[in-house]
């Protein structure tokens, strides 16, 4: 059981994003991307018990931790870890049939993925959601170009030294490329730690 201590300190203020997001009278399924230590999930179905969750990883190590949290809580609500490359058409992405899910969780990976990952996420989003269907993610963006605060600056700065293909994404740029697989940037809500968390909804495109 890896523990990542931002999950740690984000989990609770997701949870009560989603909270009042989701219906929580009716039987629902979550896709989770890039789950990471498999933290935020175990988190959120102990709380939300009318959604199965479905985790999944692109590194094989992180589904071992997502498999050893699902061990240590034994929750009937929580299915086994799938390996999903965010970058990949949705038709590699574990067998998830199309418009089979109710909300799509991401956290963390917009800025520490090559761009190929956040087309990927948003492509296959559109596609596995159900009509009205959710995709949230969270994390640290950049709004009408400008990065904000110091600290977000230096953060993206540093990611970039890491590898040229991460950083802060526009919130704008990423509404617009949602939108081209059906998707509409609905809400945007300011969380700790100079995050948001961007609320995405599925809609008809005619
Ligand atoms: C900063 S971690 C966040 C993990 C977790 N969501 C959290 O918040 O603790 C970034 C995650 O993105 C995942 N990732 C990187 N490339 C990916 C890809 N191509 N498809 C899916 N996930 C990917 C990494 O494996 C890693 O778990």
């Amino acid at each position: 059981m890896l523990n990542a201590a931002a999950a740690e300190r984000n989990k609770e203020p997701i949870l009560a994003v989603l909270q009042e997001s989701v219906n929580t009278g009716r039987h629902l399924q979550a896709l989770e991307i890039s789950s990471g230590t498999g933290q935020h999930v175990t988190h959120f179905a102990q709380s939300l018990r009318n959604i199965v969750w479905q985790p999944s990883e692109f590194d094989r190590q992180s589904l071992a931790s997502i498999e050893a949290y699902r061990a240590h809580y034994q929750l009937p609500n929580v299915r086994p870890a799938i390996h999903l490359d965010a970058s990949l058409p949705y038709q590699y992405w574990g067998g998830i049939p199309p418009e089979s899910i109710d909300l799509v969780v991401n956290i963390n990976m917009i800025h520490i993925s090559p761009m190929a990952c956040t087309e990927g996420l948003f492509k296959g989003a559109g596609a596995v959601l159900k009509p009205q269907g959710l995709l949230m993610t969270y994390g640290p963006y950049a709004v009408n170009g400008q990065i904000a605060p110091q600290s977000n600056i230096d953060f993206d700065y540093s990611l970039r030294q890491r590898n040229p293909e991460w950083g802060l994404r526009d919130i704008s740029f990423l509404g617009s490329i949602a939108e081209k697989s059906g998707l509409f940037l609905e809400k945007v809500m300011d969380m700790p730690a100079n995050n948001k968390c961007l609320l995405f909804r599925k809609e008809s495109l005619v």
